[in-house]
């Protein structure tokens, strides 16, 4: 059985959302286009078509929905902050009315006894630095610099928790590699830029953290998966560690002062023809925390494409598997090879699971949403979590993804990962069972 106390007292439990995915208001009070409101304004670039409108509308009903993730028994908030809702031109002057909500959202949490976990960037750059090259602009470390100075020095008296990034390879690889999200460049020469000012920002941002929030923490969310070989020959051995280098290792080495994994992907040396004098340095930041977000296994096979990696994926669909309702491969046992595999890093003195959750196909039956399979997938991911910490690994937190249903990017509303249902049409919310069993747990000692 599991008990919130086997987790120690300190263990921290929150949950999390998005400002693009939640606040919706994507215009209002001066705020600009992100490069998501650019792609999804693209119907082409959404499932079924859908637009995220006003989403769950957490700008307007963030009182409401903070008040529920104290219901709910939580004493983390994750929130990101919108870079074109508080510097509309990117680079500038801030707005003062996205600082003023912001304000708001922070000073409700702290009313309703929740700390405020913020993260300072999660996928929505404003459009018009996109404009001018994006992420792959080296500019982008002056651009982002200014945004974090902007927001620590705002609310730094309030927010002793920072999350500087949010997986920096979902926005890259998909963003500026194959093209798939936000703002849908394709490529090797964008994402290696992409990946290198990324990953200088994230040093970067956390020094002005730092300097700025002198009892701050601050860590950066990145996102890993579980990843095995499709049988025991050699080649296809070495494509899964090619991979498990992109995915498991590419941004937290360099960040811990090792460099990019290039023992194992030796093609990613031409990373190195973006650096600058110092780069090497700058690269490196000790960070509080780190958190990690696992959703998904991959299963890994030796292919010729793409070159550099030498490796692809064997679709899930095609194993058998449990697929959630994106089509992955939900695996909640691989959490604990993960957690294994972190804590050999000499340098990761915390870890947080910054995001977890899944998604499933949800109904609302008379007032009650009966997402069983939801509530066993965290009990699992939880029970991983508890035999970590016998063993000794320093997980700190636990952070569900997420609140409320929300936009999930480019898939739209289908794929619903929240603890509380929601009817985007009314903005009606109903806690689902998993919600109630949250409930359950966090409030037994
Ligand atoms: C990780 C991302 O941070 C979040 O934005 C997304 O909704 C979840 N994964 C689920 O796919």
């Amino acid at each position: 059985m599991l008990k919130k106390k086997d987790f120690g007292k300190d263990f921290k439990w929150g949950v999390t959302i998005s400002a693009f995915q939640n606040e919706g208001a994507a215009f209002e009070d001066g705020k600009s286009a992100s490069i998501w409101d650019t792609f999804t304004s693209d119907s082409e670039n959404v499932n079924d078509g859908e637009s995220p409108g006003s989403t769950s509308d957490f700008y307007h009903n963030y009182k409401k929905d903070i008040k529920r993730a104290r219901k709910l028994g939580f004493k983390v908030f994750r929130f990101s902050l919108s870079w074109p809702r508080i510097i509309p031109d990117g680079k500038g002057e801030p707005n003062p009315l996205g600082i003023d909500f912001y304000n708001r959202v922070i000073d409700t949490c702290l009313k309703q006894g929740l700390e405020p976990w913020v993260t300072i960037y999660h996928w929505d750059l404003p459009q018009v630095l996109e404009d001018e090259g994006g992420w792959t602009n080296r500019e982008i470390l002056q651009w982002f610099s200014n945004y974090v100075e902007v927001v620590t020095s705002a609310f730094g008296d309030r927010v002793k928790h920072w999350i500087v990034m949010n997986e920096p390879m979902t926005f890259v690889g998909l963003g500026y590699f194959t093209g798939y999200h936000a703002p849908g460049r394709n490529g090797i020469g964008n994402f290696m830029k992409a990946a290198h000012h990324a990953t200088l920002c994230m040093a970067e941002g956390g020094r002005i953290v730092k300097r700025n929030v002198g009892d701050a923490e601050v860590g950066v969310a990145l996102s890993c998966s579980y990843v095995r070989p499709v049988n025991k020959f050699l080649f296809n051995r070495s494509a899964a560690r090619r991979v498990e280098g992109l995915l498991n290792r590419f941004f937290i080495e360099p960040l811990l002062g090792l460099g990019y994994p290039t023992d194992i992907i030796p093609a990613l040396n031409i990373i190195k023809s973006n650096y600058l004098p110092g780069d090497e340095e700058r690269l490196e930041f000790d960070f509080d925390f780190i958190g990690l977000q696992y959703y998904f296994r991959v299963v890994a096979k030796f292919s010729l494409f793409p070159p550099v990696l030498f490796a692809t994926e064997v679709p899930p669909w095609s194993r058998k598997t449990k697929l959630n309702s994106m089509g992955l491969d939900v695996y909640p046992k691989g959490l604990s090879s993960l957690l294994n595999f972190y804590s050999k890093y000499d340098n990761i003195r915390k870890i947080i699971l910054t995001e977890s959750g899944v998604c499933y196909p949800d109904f609302l039956r008379g007032d009650k949403v009966n997402d069983a399979r939801r509530k066993k997938y965290h009990q699992k991911m939880l029970k991983q979590v508890k035999k970590a910490i016998k063993r000794d690994i320093p997980v700190g937190g636990y952070f569900v993804w997420t609140l409320v249903d929300n936009f999930e990017w480019r898939e739209g509303f289908k794929p619903r990962f929240g603890l509380v249902y929601n009817d985007f049409k009314t903005q009606n919310r109903t806690v689902k069972a998993s919600g109630k069993w949250f409930k359950k747990f966090l409030r037994d000692e």
